[in-house]
């Protein structure tokens, strides 16, 4: 008889975003690993992040603001998501980013990300 090591259970923990309107509306999902913070918006119906050009960094409509104690830990700007990044409806902020260019993983974990008033 062998003894295999006990099979692990896959987390079942998803990664929480927090997206926090420019009212001060709060909507918490739990959301899919390899999804962006933008399409998990969009598919949950968020208000405020459009995603016009599917993520493909064309359209500026999925600008946030993420919470500063997060922005460290995420991946740096992209040479072309910094240039669209002044090109967004809202001023840039130090703390702006395109959500579609951030991906939900379990290394990543939780997110807070605040929108802005216009995204077009
Ligand atoms: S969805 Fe168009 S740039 Fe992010």
């Amino acid at each position: 008889m062998s003894h295999r090591p006990p099979l692990r259970e896959a987390s079942s923990v998803m990664p929480t975003i927090r997206y926090t309107s420019a009212d001060g509306d709060v909507r918490e999902i739990s959301a899919t690993t390899g999804d962006s913070v933008m399409q998990t918006a969009v598919r949950n119906g968020v208000a405020g992040i459009v995603g016009e050009c599917g993520g493909v960094l064309s359209c500026a409509t999925c600008h946030v603001f993420v919470d500063a104690g997060d922005a460290d830990r995420l991946p740096p700007v992209g040479e072309l998501e910094d240039e669209m990044l002044d090109g967004t409806a809202d001023d840039r902020r130090p703390t702006s980013r395109l959500s579609c260019q951030l991906v939900v993983s379990d290394e990543l974990g939780d997110l807070h990300v605040t929108l802005p008033e216009a995204q077009e």
